[in-house]
């Protein structure tokens, strides 16, 4: 079982767009079962609040359903998960805060993972859910490649192509 917590600032936009995102993918890859996927946010100021309506709206044009409610990340959160995935070098820095340096191993920015490392930038602030849309699902893609070269012994009871 890999355990995989994405995290963004409020937990309303790009993290739960990434955990509904990345759910979908190894769901079509056979892989769900090998998989515990959740999202935080690393503040409080949306506890408790739904995805936010622009975001779930870009998340069903491209056929993604399900719904989260936003929760803020603890420590405890991060010790039960192999891998943080932040979106940007802000959300890095919070965590980095709660873990006061620990736990690196098992903090990456999400688009680290890709050809072209980079930050999902903000679509609370952008406005361009599209945009997020494509640079979460490109993250997720690169990181599920990584994991399927590096991890394969986690997938061993899935089938998976
Ligand atoms: P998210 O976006 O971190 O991608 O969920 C934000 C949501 C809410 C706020 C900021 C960013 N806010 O300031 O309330």
């Amino acid at each position: 079982m890999i355990n995989v917590a994405f995290v963004c600032l409020g937990n309303i936009c790009r993290s739960p767009m990434a955990e509904l995102i990345f759910k979908n993918m190894v769901k079509e890859r056979g892989l769900s079962s090998s998989f515990r996927i959740t999202s935080f946010g690393t503040s409080d100021c949306e506890e408790g609040n739904p995805i936010y309506p622009p975001a779930k709206k870009t998340l069903i044009m491209h056929g993604i359903a399900g719904n989260h409610t936003a929760v803020q990340l603890t420590l405890k959160d991060i010790k039960n998960n192999d891998y943080i995935l932040v979106m940007d070098g802000s959300n890095l820095f919070d965590v980095l805060r709660i873990t006061d340096g620990g736990y690196d191993e098992k903090i990456f920015k999400l688009c680290s993972f890709t050809d072209n490392v980079r930050d999902v930038a903000d679509p609370w602030y952008t406005r361009d859910f599209e945009r997020a849309f494509y640079d979460i699902e490109d993250g997720c893609k690169g990181f599920l490649e990584f994991l399927l070269k590096e991890k394969a012994e986690a997938f061993k009871y899935d089938k998976y192509n």
